[in-house]
């Protein structure tokens, strides 16, 4: 594995401090990016192939390309900290133990675009993230890195902290730029409403990933070719029944297996029975795909729909893991999560729970498994925005992976996982 960078220094006492910061080479990117025309600074991120680590995958360049560059038109950067794509942890790693690098990558950024302000949107939860965000946003300003004259570039650029309610759908960029307009986090209707054309406060908005702008300090302290080099890196959460969950720096599409060797292998010796990839918006993968490679192009490409990367998730379950109570929590969470803008989720979701809740009570009935398909199947394409979408993926591919655990709960009311393995 090449060196680690994002997270090189994530451990180290007094990294938050600006002086160790910059005694460790801090501040040089954004140094040599003010050095630079803005459209140059694009350019640099275009090369380095960066792609959004929140989730779509979409090329940053071409995303900051949208912006429209008249001078006259306000621009903003918006950073979404919202993190709440079960089993991601990466965003908030970064923010409490190197905020810096996450402040550099917004100056540059926001510099490229031509915002002059930024606004970050964390979770209301992460307090330790926003204790260290404030200290390094005061010591930044207080040192020249941000006000007026950035290093006496001419570049002026302040950055907002807001904090959220601790919504999963306040994660989604427009229902985000509603939420920091103080409404209702609720998804707006695209087109007309893209953020590049009309975000916040309806004016050209780029909504970027904070593990993506951390991307951007190292591909300006360093090069893209020197970024490209390291097998363009990417932040995994591993979580669930390994030896040892944590965020492991990778080289992007390394194989499942891999990942889960780097996290000590599934805990205790146990067998790997299945894994979400790419958080639970993604859908469930059994053994056969184990040698899958992680990245945006080969996880959707394999033969169960809604296989993706997204946020780099790996929640990893072993054979001790009841398949009908994973998929009875995840659509739990959805039911919960879901702002009801639209019926086919807001109803769906509450359908799909009462069924699974009557499974894993002793209740279930055999034209239940049939349901749950035509639900899934009534869901699909027809939510208004992704977080519906992300119900029927592994639903459908547990009820095809795992379907005798489902008729084992119906056939005798009782779970054969968890009898097997209560001792
Ligand atoms: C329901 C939902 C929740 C999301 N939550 C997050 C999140 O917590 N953080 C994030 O960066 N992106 C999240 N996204 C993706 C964002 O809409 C958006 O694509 C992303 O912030 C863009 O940044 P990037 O291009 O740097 O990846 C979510 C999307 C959906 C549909
Ligand atoms: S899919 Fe769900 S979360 Fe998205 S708009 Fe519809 S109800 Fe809201």
């Amino acid at each position: 594995m090449p060196e680690s960078f994002l997270l090189k220094y994530i451990s180290e006492p007094d990294q938050a401090d600006l002086e160790t910061y910059l005694s460790r080479g801090g501040y040089a990117g954004l140094r040599r990016a003010l050095s630079i025309a803005p459209e140059a600074v694009i350019d640099e991120v275009d090369k380095s192939g960066l792609r959004g680590r929140g989730g779509a995958g979409f090329p940053t360049g071409r995303k900051w390309r949208f912006i429209p560059k008249d001078p006259a038109i306000t621009r903003y950067l918006v950073v979404n900290a919202d993190e709440g794509e079960p089993g991601t942890f990466k965003d908030r790693t970064l923010m409490e133990g190197d905020p810096h690098q996450l402040i550099e990558g917004i100056i540059i950024s926001s510099y490229a675009i031509g915002a002059r302000h930024a606004f970050i949107y964390l979770r209301r939860e992460f307090s330790t993230a926003r204790d260290a965000l404030t200290g390094a946003i005061a010591q930044a300003r207080s040192a020249g890195y941000l006000g007026r004259n950035i290093l006496r570039s001419g570049y002026d650029l302040e950055i907002v902290l807001a904090t959220g309610a601790g919504a999963y759908m306040a994660g989604e960029e427009t229902a985000l730029l509603e939420s920091l307009e103080g409404r209702r986090a609720m998804p707006r209707l695209k087109p007309p409403f893209y953020p590049a054309v009309k975000g916040l406060y309806m004016q050209p908005t780029a909504v970027n990933n904070v593990e993506t702008l951390c991307h951007v300090t190292w591909i300006f302290a360093k090069g893209y070719q020197w970024y490209k080099a390291q097998g363009t890196p990417i932040l995994i959460s591993v979580s669930g029944h390994v030896a040892r969950p944590g965020v492991y720096e990778v080289p992007l599409a390394t194989t499942i297996r891999k990942v889960i060797e780097l996290a000590g292998g599934v805990r205790g010796g146990r067998k790997f029975k299945a894994c979400f990839p790419g958080g639970s918006s993604s859908a469930i993968l059994p053994e056969a795909y184990l040698d899958t490679p992680m990245d945006y192009d080969a996880l959707p490409k394999v033969d169960v729909p809604g296989t993706m990367l997204g946020s780099a998730a790996l929640i990893v379950m072993d054979e001790t893991a009841c398949m009908v109570e994973i998929i009875g929590r995840t659509v739990e969470f959805y039911r919960d999560e879901s702002c009801g803008k639209c019926t086919p989720c807001r109803e769906g979701t509450v359908w799909l729970g009462q069924v699974f809740h009557r499974m894993l009570h002793g209740q279930g009935r055999t034209e239940d498994l049939d349901l749950l398909s035509g639900i899934a199947k009534g869901m699909t394409g027809t939510c208004f925005c992704p977080l519906g979408e992300s119900v029927p993926p592994s639903l459908n591919a547990s009820l095809r992976f795992f379907r005798h655990e489902y008729e084992h709960h119906i056939r005798t009311g009782r779970c054969d996982v968890r009898e097997k393995y209560a001792a």
